[in-house]
């Protein structure tokens, strides 16, 4: 830890006395690999067979913790570890990148791609619906989704396919939550239908290679984007309607709010399409991967399902959790940090430089972008002994957790903003799924998964299931 420490200070010294002076220092070590293609397939590869963490490794075994690369066709530096995750979060002169697919199939005006006091305006709007106040409010609609979920998909079966169901379930949530699309009316139930349609769809063309050509994977993906735009955009006609005869206000939910806030409509597209990817798939892998992790630890699962049961025999059968359940929720929140130390949502972060910035000895030159992986530092011995093991005790006090090092959901100006919805939406779901349910890997199911880059588990992990009697313990 000692060691890592001075590392990380002699690098962040040295970049800091050179920033300022004129001096032409030289590019990272690396290749740029073949023209265009340079080592995007080969990462990407990595990434469909869940090698990226050993893709990392032996680059950074070749080229060294600061290195240069080409990925989609653009000049890329990495700049590994501690000290580099604090670079590019407080670097003024480093900004966010979205892939060409992205941009291409959201848009390019959504909180990540718009830049200083415009990212700042529209963050804001954003993170009204996203702190702890607003995610107190979201408890009981999310408690009443869990639970119609489990018994829409979970009751009376015998095997349960994770993946999709948790997807359907922070689908849901988010449409409930979020975007306050009511259970109440069947134009709601149509809506949302469309809408999941398109985004399961559209996710798949993350990061392809945008080439728009027929029979493409892209070119579908580009469809559904056309219509979830189009459903997106009916959405934003009903709630200015009702916001102009008063039958709604800004408070209400977060497109009302856009339209209040005089935004565009073409940027509150963009904002709503990016929203239900962000917060959508990133939890249900949260979700996948914990109960995969649990069935896998027994020692784990037996301390949460204890912590659970405890608030569990505290209320009635029907009662709805509480704010103040889920603060007694620490064991199980530090699971599933652990999980996402491991399996990561997103596998690594994007950014771009805006000005030539040097870093470690280092030039990187305006307009490169900057990829920084996570494993650089959540699968590191010294920072993370055992890194392979599944210890959620490391998390039950976070200040031991050395800064910049546990990056899930980024950091600086740009950090994830869903983070507390994201782990109410947890807790909740955790909660109910062990108290009724016991769970173990499906025969024929390995458990194994790949990234596309989002992490899949094969078979979208297989389970068979029983259930549980209320209000007993450790099963
Ligand atoms: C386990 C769940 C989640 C994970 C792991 C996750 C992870 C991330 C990461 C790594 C970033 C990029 C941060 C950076 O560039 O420094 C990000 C950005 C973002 N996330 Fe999440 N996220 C999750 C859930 C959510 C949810 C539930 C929402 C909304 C309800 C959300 C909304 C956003 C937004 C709006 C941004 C862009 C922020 C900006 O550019 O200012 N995320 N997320």
């Amino acid at each position: 830890m000692l060691a890592a420490a001075a590392t990380f200070l002699a690098v962040v010294v040295a970049s800091s006395l050179l920033s300022g002076k004129k001096t032409k220092l030289p590019l990272p070590p690396g290749s740029f690999g073949l023209p265009i293609i340079g080592q995007t397939l080969s990462y990407h590869r990595a990434l469909n067979v869940n090698a990226g963490e050993d893709w990392f490794r032996r680059w950074m075994t070749t080229y060294g913790p600061v290195s240069r690369l080409s990925y989609f066709n653009t000049p890329t530096a990495i700049l590994a570890g501690a000290s580099g995750n604090k670079f590019i979060f407080s670097s003024a002169a480093v900004t966010a990148k979205t892939t060409a697919s992205m941009a291409r199939m959201i848009g390019r005006r959504t909180v990540q791609d718009v830049v200083g006091d415009e990212h700042r305006r529209v963050r804001a709007l954003i993170l009204r619906f996203l702190q702890p106040d607003a995610c107190k409010r979201y408890v009981a609609g999310m408690d009443a989704e869990v639970r119609r979920h489990l018994d829409a998909q979970w009751k009376g079966r015998t095997t349960v396919a994770v993946m999709p169901a948790m997807k359907d379930l922070t689908f849901d949530v988010m449409c409930t939550g979020l975007f306050r699309l009511g259970r109440d009316d069947s134009e709601n139930d149509a809506i949302r239908r469309v809408l999941s349609t398109e985004f399961q769809q559209l996710v798949k063309g993350i990061s392809v290679v945008p080439l728009n050509l027929p029979f493409t994977s892209f070119s579908k993906c580009l469809a559904a984007s056309r219509r979830g735009r189009r459903a997106v955009s009916g959405i934003i006609e009903e709630r200015r309607a009702k916001l102009e005869k008063g039958q709604s206000s800004p408070a209400d939910d977060v497109v009302t709010h856009m339209i209040a806030e005089g935004l565009p409509d073409e940027d509150i597209i963009d904002n709503v399409m990016f929203l239900m990817i962000a917060a959508h798939d990133t939890t249900a892998a949260l979700l996948t991967f914990l109960i995969r992790y649990l069935d896998a630890n027994r020692d784990a699962y037996e301390k949460l399902v204890y912590e659970q049961e405890e608030i569990a025999r505290c209320k009635a059968p029907d009662e709805a959790l509480s704010w103040e359940d889920l603060s007694k929720m620490r064991y199980t929140w530090a699971a599933a940090q652990e999980t996402l130390r491991l399996v990561p949502p997103v596998f690594s972060i994007l950014r771009e430089t805006t000005d030539d910035i040097e870093f470690g000895g280092y030039r990187i030159p305006k307009g490169w972008q900057l990829l920084q992986p996570t494993s650089t530092t959540h699968w590191d011995p010294k920072i993370f002994p055992e890194p392979g093991r599944f210890d959620p005790a490391r998390f039950m006090d976070t200040s031991v957790v050395p800064p910049f090092c546990f990056i899930p959901f980024g950091g600086g100006p740009r950090m994830c903003p869903g983070n507390e919805f994201a782990r109410v939406e947890t807790l909740v779901a955790v909660h109910y799924i062990v108290t009724r349910f016991r769970w173990k890997l499906a025969p024929g199911c390995d458990g194994s998964y790949a990234r596309f880059p989002l992490p899949y588990p094969s078979q979208g992990f297989l389970i068979d299931i029983e259930t549980r009697n209320h209000q007993t313990t450790n099963g």
